[in-house]
């Protein structure tokens, strides 16, 4: 039995046959001897224009994992890393690495952010905060922080550098690349690994003014993108693919509209309980009753989903194929329903 992978809110399709087909073709030709370009300057042009902005706006990641790590690098010894409670864990790795002092604001994840209480809470840290970074939408809830809230807290931080971590941010649709020659402390870090379909190529890219990316390139090392990674991404974000891409986006929206549907439609049994956090993404967090029987049902049949050691009441569920989802209601349905 092959496993069902909901655990790592990849995307559920494989990219299309014809984008496999080009990329074959053209690993055939790649010059395998030679090293990739030291900066991605080629792909960084394709980048620009799938994200629309210019190539000095951009500088290329190993995963927007690997842009995420050259930021919180440098934040110096004296100042701090500004995080969410319960946001991706890669934040606190990186800054764990670089022994980075890191500062959490309480969120509440069923209710919208209050950018001005935030702003208020980065001001009064006793190491001054020198670096926000959060996931919009946020990883594990789905949730978001509109761009008005995000606008008062740009302005309200001018010398904060603050990265807007949109992963998932095509399943949103409300981005704040659009922003980045606006404000001079705003970056956007953007990825091929989630909507677009690609998580096994690596590429991710930080977006933000030239000045802002020079300091980033300087930090980063030579030949970070592999030649296979290029030429696969440069592939993929080819205008041709777009429509394609954009449909299998769609699907998803839709599947995961249906998938909370039909998990709010559940007429538990009593003692049980669930609570479905409204989502923006390809994911869906719940909190539920009966966890441990839950995973134990989904374990067995092949089926993995992601839970939390210090939330036992959390299941966070990609949105796969229909099958896959229609696997999960039934099991839900077996426990709590
Ligand atoms: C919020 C968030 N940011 C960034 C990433 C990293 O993505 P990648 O390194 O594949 O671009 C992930 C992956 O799960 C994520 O959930």
């Amino acid at each position: 039995m092959t496993k069902i992978l909901l655990n790592a809110n990849e995307n559920p399709c494989n990219l299309p046959l014809e984008m496999r087909q080009e990329i074959a073709d053209a690993v055939l030709d790649l010059n395998f001897n030679r090293y990739p370009e030291l900066n991605s300057d080629a792909l960084k042009v394709l980048l620009a224009d799938f994200y629309n902005v210019s190539a000095k706006q951009v500088s290329v990641g190993n995963g927007s994992d690997e842009v995420l790590g050259q930021i919180i690098y440098k934040v110096p010894a004296d100042k701090s890393l500004l995080v969410f409670t319960d946001d991706f864990s890669m934040y606190d790795y990186y800054a764990n690495l670089a022994g980075v002092s890191v500062v959490k604001y309480e969120r509440d994840y069923k209710k919208a952010l209050d950018p001005t209480d935030f702003v208020e809470f980065a001001k009064t840290q006793e190491k001054p905060v020198d670096l926000i970074i959060f996931s919009n939408p946020h990883n594990p809830s789905g949730a978001v922080v509109d761009a008005t809230a995000i606008k008062t807290i740009l302005k309200g931080l001018p010398d904060v550098r603050i990265v807007v971590d949109e992963a998932y941010g095509e399943f949103y649709g409300q981005s704040m690349v659009d922003y980045i020659e606006d404000y001079a402390n705003l970056y956007v870090t953007r990825t091929l690994s989630k909507a677009i379909g690609a998580a096994g190529v690596r590429v991710g890219v930080v977006l933000s003014n030239a000045e802002n990316i020079a300091v980033i390139e300087a930090g980063k090392v030579p030949y970070n993108v592999s030649a296979l990674n290029a030429l696969a991404a440069s592939i993929i974000v080819k205008p041709k693919y777009r429509s394609a891409i954009e449909e299998n986006i769609q699907k998803i929206i839709n599947e995961r509209d249906q998938m909370i549907k039909a998990l709010n439609s559940l007429e538990l049994k009593p003692g049980e309980s669930l609570f479905v956090y409204p989502t923006e993404s390809n994911f869906v967090l719940l909190e539920v009753t009966s966890v441990p029987i839950i995973m134990k049902k989904l374990k067995k049949a092949d089926i993995e989903v992601r839970d939390f050691a210090d939330k036992p009441n959390q299941i966070r569920l990609a949105i796969g194929t229909p099958e896959e989802n229609q696997q999960v209601i039934t099991i839900l349905k077996e426990v709590i329903a």
